[in-house]
């Protein structure tokens, strides 16, 4: 099997409300777990930023699913590729509750400041989601005691 890396770019749109994200985290580990694809997701009140690994069949159907979603418009690929490995292998989709540490993650990738994953460029964006995930690997750990 053949697996491969997708990153994608985001706007919230009208119809989201915040009470949405448990919904849509629900959904993605539910649905992912089922596909086998991991991930990560971060968003701030105006973008969504989501990298999702698999085989590419999977990783391709449920992007096109993600991108019918009206919760979110301006869908905008930043990265797509064969990977050797995943890199999120605990997630079928991590996200970090923490707003403290991602905003100063969002500072440390963000010249101003601002998190706009469109002005990024890939290899930030992954990062980014890279050290995300780091942070919410620690954040189980601590959890689980
Ligand atoms: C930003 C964003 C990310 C999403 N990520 C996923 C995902 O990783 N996997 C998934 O199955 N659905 C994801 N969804 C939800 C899908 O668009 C869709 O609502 C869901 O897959 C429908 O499945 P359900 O009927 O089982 O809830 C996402 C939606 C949004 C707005």
């Amino acid at each position: 099997m053949s697996l491969v890396r997708l990153l994608y770019a985001s706007t919230i749109s009208d119809s989201f409300n915040a009470d949405d994200i448990k919904q849509i985290l629900a959904s993605a580990q539910r649905n992912n777990a089922k596909e086998n694809v991991t991930g990560m997701l971060t968003f701030d009140r105006h973008y969504f930023l989501q990298c999702l690994e698999g085989s590419r069949e999977n990783v391709n159907a449920i992007y096109h699913r993600i991108a019918s979603d009206s919760r979110h418009e301006k869908l905008e690929i930043l990265d797509y590729q064969s990977v050797n490995f995943r890199e999120f292998p605990n997630w079928n989709m991590g996200y970090l509750q923490n707003t403290g540490t991602l905003i100063k993650l969002f500072f440390k990738y963000n010249a101003n400041g601002l998190f706009d994953p469109y002005h990024m460029t890939p290899e930030g964006a992954f990062m980014l989601l890279l050290e995300i995930r780091d942070e919410a690997d620690n954040a189980l750990k601590n959890n689980e005691g």
